[in-house]
């Protein structure tokens, strides 16, 4: 089995700094924060400059080391700067940067390469469409195609997504305080129950379950006094990332589709944060025996981080034609040699099978933790796309955001890197490069072991917001 460790710039995190930040990267902390935008998000959290990353590793200006298990947001699946994609990356940069949507080798390799992921027997009834670069742009084209199909404007999403920051995928995100401020969203927009059993809005265990959530959609699509018409679109992450890395149980998204088909709705799965193998599948939804008409992809496609994105979309629904979604920047041709090279890297280097391994690695060690850790009250997971809810305590199941705080930050000052997440942000969220392995987890581990210890050694009190 591949360890990667020449993938990576170290294998454990190294903080030399007598303080976080250190000097160099609070001067250019403190040069962003005076000259740029007050929306500048992620350094608030974790106050670094950063100077270079390789594999799971990034270093600060001050040469301190962090394990990154955040991947810029779920992007390097294969890592900070892979240096077999990057081979791919040098030679299409000499050859040609930028060609609109004219057809290259290139691009045809990455097509192919997609299409062979989709099932053999209905391969032929797909088709793809890059988008504008980021995953926001998939989602806005993946609601118009909807759209440009139906005639109709209305479109169901669910508790808990997220689905980008554009109009239209801020308008199909379930966050309040993100659409708080922004009256003029699109609108006939309708949230319904997502399939989270720990928080079960139906008040279901397990024993219980009869998937009542994917039944309330057919209940508002029945019902004449459900407050909405019929929609155009259902858009759904198979697993809802930023919403707190909730699997929803087994079944759920096939009734979802066949409930959406028997009204003639068109069905989007939003593969933006969960697919390119970060289950160790290449789409998250692959175990779920039922296809969308449109999958929506960005983030690990791009190979190392560049920006691209797409739909993969049933022909059924192509309703559209030439020009009718234009745009300059669909489908970078480095970006195209990067997922290229990712997809090869992924296949030569058997990452899929990896990530099952080190998923089940980790989520062993995870729930170890939460068997002495009272206020871990789920550890969830796919591959290395995991969630570790928090509570005060599991029977009022009442979130703790204020110990995840505690947490993240001890981890941050001893170089573990994370993203928070979650209705109540009470979830932290690893999203590892897919290429880790056992030291690197098992440095990881200590780390965030010996923070838990620390935060948990308190009154649950102290950390009631
Ligand atoms: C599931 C999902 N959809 C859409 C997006 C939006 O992608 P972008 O930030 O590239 O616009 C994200 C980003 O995190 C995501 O996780």
């Amino acid at each position: 089995m591949n360890n990667f460790e020449s993938f990576h710039l170290a294998e454990n995190a190294s903080v030399v700094s007598p303080a976080l930040p250190g000097k160099k990267s609070k001067e250019i902390l403190a040069f962003q924060q005076e000259r740029e935008g007050s929306i500048v998000s992620y350094p608030r959290n974790m106050p670094i400059a950063i100077n270079r990353a390789k594999g799971a590793v990034i270093e600060d200006a001050d040469g301190n080391l962090f394990l990154d298990f955040f991947s810029g947001a779920g992007v390097l699946n294969v890592g900070h700067c892979n240096a077999f994609v990057l081979e791919y990356v040098k030679e299409q940069q000499e050859k040609l940067v930028h060609a609109l949507d004219f057809p290259t080798e290139n691009r045809t390799d990455l097509v192919r390469k997609i299409f062979e992921q989709i099932p053999e027997k209905i391969r032929d009834e797909f088709k793809v469409s890059f988008c504008g670069p980021t995953g926001s742009d998939a989602v806005e084209a993946a609601i118009k195609l909807a759209k440009h199909k139906t005639g109709r404007e209305g479109v169901i999403a669910f508790h808990g997504s997220y689905h980008g920051m554009t109009s239209g995928a801020l308008s199909v995100t379930s966050n309040v305080k993100l659409r708080s401020r922004i009256s003029s969203l699109v609108p006939n927009i309708s949230f319904i129950p997502y399939s989270y059993c720990y928080r079960c809005p139906f008040n279901k265990e397990a024993a219980s379950c009869k998937l009542d959530c994917a039944d309330y959609l057919r209940y508002v699509l029945e019902n004449p006094h459900s407050g909405f018409g019929k929609p155009a679109a259902i858009i759904l992450e198979p697993i809802q990332g930023e919403g707190g890395t909730v699997i929803p149980r087994p079944g759920f998204l096939e009734k979802i589709v066949a409930i959406a088909r028997a009204h003639d709705i068109v069905v989007i799965f939003d593969e933006i944060q969960c697919g390119f193998f970060r289950t160790g599948n290449f789409w998250a939804f692959e175990d779920a025996h039922t296809f969308p008409d449109i999958i929506t992809m960005s983030k690990g496609l791009g190979g190392i981080g560049f920006p691209i994105s797409a739909i993969i979309y049933n022909k059924s629904v192509e309703s559209w034609g030439p020009g009718d979604h234009i745009g300059t920047f669909r489908g970078n041709q480095v970006s195209i040699a990067a997922g290229n090279g990712a997809f090869e890297f992924i296949r030569n280097f058997d990452v899929a099978q990896h990530t099952i391994e080190m998923g089940a690695y980790l989520m062993n060690r995870l729930e170890q933790l939460k068997a002495t850790f009272p206020c871990i009250g789920e550890v969830r997971g796919k591959g290395l796309m995991i969630g570790i809810e928090y509570v005060t305590d599991r029977t009022s199941k009442t979130p703790a955001p204020e110990m995840v705080k505690k947490i993240r930050e001890l981890c941050f000052s001893r170089g573990l890197l994370f993203e928070v997440g979650g209705h109540y942000n009470n979830v932290i969220r690893f999203l590892p490069p897919l290429i880790i392995n056992k030291v690197i987890i098992n440095n990881a581990m200590e780390i965030f072991e010996s923070a838990n210890r620390e935060v948990m050694a308190q009154p649950a009190e102290v950390y009631q917001a």
